[in-house]
């Protein structure tokens, strides 16, 4: 069977890792989430002092700290999923935090933390047989993935959905918070010098705004087997 690499960007929240993870499965590929290694970066950042508030943020410090950073995933059997690991701890529930979310635009928008993440995930995508998801994973990490996807969806639906799954995990956020979270990131992320959010020219556009888990799942599986065979 041919191995691909397949490239998911979009806005934040819009489901893109739950699809990635999907795939993954469904094809036995390898799952990489690159926005976890944005939000490990700072949530060090954020552990160590080097982030205090928003206007603090010392872009030296957060440079010099990167060689102290080492990022890891390990397969967790209960959940069938990877977990991240920051410095050899589990940080995988703290790094979806909101406090997290509220500084990983400003940190991610820092050229040599991408350089750096970038080239991880560039190894781990070397073999093949990898589904991998962030912003610029179509037109940076893998300009040359045999399969981009941009996926989207209506930002009040995805600030939504990104607000369910606070509740469900017991965090106390308002609706308003997550809602200008995510305006924000969409408008950081994709303003931003180095690496903008952009789509990549031969990404294929899914909108699940009003599709389902599964029905989502079901175009971009049948877009997958068209390259497969192809
Ligand atoms: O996918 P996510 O929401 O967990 O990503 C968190 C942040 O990390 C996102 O707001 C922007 C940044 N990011 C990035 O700049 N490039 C990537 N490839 C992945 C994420």
């Amino acid at each position: 069977m041919k191995k691909i690499v397949i490239a998911l960007d979009g806005h934040s929240a819009c489901g893109k890792s739950t699809l990635a993870k999907f795939l993954a499965k469904e094809l036995s590929y390898v799952y990489i989430d690159s926005g976890a290694m944005y939000r490990a970066v700072t949530l060090y950042c954020l552990n160590n002092g080097i982030i205090n508030n928003d206007a603090d943020i010392k872009k030296e410090d957060v440079v010099e700290s990167l060689g102290r950073i080492n990022i890891s995933f390990n397969y967790n059997r209960t959940s069938g999923n990877s977990d991240t690991f920051l410095n050899g701890l589990r940080v995988e529930d703290e790094i979806r935090e909101m406090r997290v979310s509220n500084f990983v635009s400003a940190i991610s928008k820092i050229k040599e933390v991408r350089e750096k993440l970038v080239e991880f995930q560039q190894n781990l995508g070397k073999n093949k047989s990898v589904v991998m998801d962030g912003r610029d994973i179509g037109t940076v990490v893998f300009p040359d993935a045999e399969l981009k996807l941009w996926i989207t969806a209506k930002v009040d639906i995805r600030a939504a959905r990104r607000y369910k799954e606070y509740l469900e995990g017991g965090h106390e956020v308002s609706l308003e918070d997550v809602i200008e979270n995510v305006k924000s990131r969409d408008f950081n992320d994709s303003n931003r010098k180095e690496s903008p959010l952009v789509k990549a020219e031969d990404a294929i556009e899914i909108d699940n705004s009003f599709l389902s888990k599964q029905e989502t799942f079901q175009k971009a599986i049948s877009l997958v087997n068209e390259k497969l065979i192809s």
